[in-house]
């Protein structure tokens, strides 16, 4: 095992690269460096199902152009209470924006990497940043994926060129999208439409990270990203045609008892969005709503490209909490400010640990 100093050593000089996992697999890395070495129990390999257990459950794909309006806020509602994920179809973004949102991060992840180093950074005061881990020095061990983040519509002339046309309308159609599952959780909760979004959104907030997962030559040895739940109220997902990205789901045994957990794909469906509940919801309807642990696994095969739009409101000063009306007994949180949350998040970084932990009463 590298000591502490050689493996900080080690983080810095890949961090300095500022050419991330891409500019390793450019190289011609034919092995996972230690800093991507996950301990074998933390990969929790054994916690991963034989593939019969997995057709147990399916995770669900919700039409929102079909049926009554009841029926639908009753399937979002069912997902929400339980899975914390579904996927959407018929969800009012075209298939266009949705491949070429994918294209245009692509492209970027794969442009030259001198045109890219002036985006990698880690300073929060930064709108666009590119990076390889926002939690590297954090994290116990990185992870094999590289990211452009852009928080809440950043100026044009920031946001890198590949993007500038396509990231700006993907968003807007995004928040669109994202104000309909809010007023349709809403109604799950039994209150009026706008609450959720009048509640959480307070503005336009939203985070979007633009994911590259190079082929991995070593997928066994570590992960595309580590188990851990969003910092978000609603995060809506676009992934390619890969696969990796897998939700831990109760297994529940014949009397309904629960059982063990066990780590669920989540299929790349063509033309759909996942959707999944985060923290700041399950904290606002008071556990009513479950943010669920999710994971990617690395691949030998890639890149795998997906863009997660989290919507948080843009008020960081704004407190959330926990709705304790309707007769759902006492507040399970203190209240607290998506600045706080967000300082939590980023300090602690993806450790398996829950980020609402420390605010449970
Ligand atoms: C995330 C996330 C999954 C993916 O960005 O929080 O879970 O498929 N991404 O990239
Ligand atoms: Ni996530």
């Amino acid at each position: 095992m590298a000591s502490d100093h050689d493996r900080l050593r080690d983080l810095k000089a890949f961090d300095d690269t500022k050419a991330g996992v891409k500019g390793l697999v450019d190289a011609g890395v034919t092995a996972v460096p230690s800093i991507f070495r996950h301990p074998p129990e933390s990969l929790l390999l054994d916690a991963c199902p034989p593939h019969h257990h997995q057709q147990h459950f399916t995770i669900p794909v919700i039409d929102l152009a079909a049926g009554d309006r009841a029926g639908l806020v009753a399937q979002v509602k069912a997902a929400a209470k339980t899975v914390g994920f579904f996927q959407v179809v018929n969800h009012g973004v075209p298939e266009p924006a949705m491949s070429d949102m994918l294209a245009c991060v692509r492209r970027f992840h794969e442009s030259p990497a001198e045109a890219k180093a002036p985006y990698y950074s880690r300073d929060p005061g930064r709108r666009v940043r590119y990076q390889s881990n926002f939690d590297l020095f954090q994290s116990p061990a990185a992870s094999w994926r590289d990211t452009l983040f852009m928080e809440t519509a950043p100026a044009p002339e920031e946001i890198p060129p590949e993007c500038r046309t396509i990231a700006p309308e993907y968003e807007r159609l995004v928040r669109e999208l994202g104000r309909a599952l809010l007023q349709l959780l809403s109604e799950a909760l039994g209150l009026d439409p706008r609450f959720l979004e009048q509640e959480c959104l307070d503005g336009d907030g939203l985070t979007v990270a633009g994911h590259y997962y190079p082929a991995c030559p070593e997928p066994r040895l570590t992960m595309g990203t580590t188990r851990h739940s969003d910092p978000s109220f609603l995060t809506v997902l676009l992934q390619d045609a890969v696969g990796g990205l897998q939700v831990l789901v109760d297994r529940l045994d014949e009397d309904g008892n629960k059982q063990t957990a066990a780590w669920v794909d989540v299929p790349a469906v063509p033309g759909a969005l996942v959707v999944n509940v985060g923290d700041y919801l399950q904290l606002v309807s008071n556990d009513r709503f479950k943010s669920v642990e999710h994971r990617v696994v690395a691949s030998g095969v890639g890149p795998r490209v997906s863009v997660a739009c989290f919507l948080r409101t843009d008020t960081s000063t704004k407190v959330l909490t926990p709705m304790v009306t309707g007769g759902h007994g006492e507040a399970r949180y203190k209240s607290t400010t998506v600045a706080e949350l967000v300082k939590h998040y980023r300090a602690k970084g993806l450790d398996g640990t829950s980020s609402l932990q420390h605010l449970r009463v």
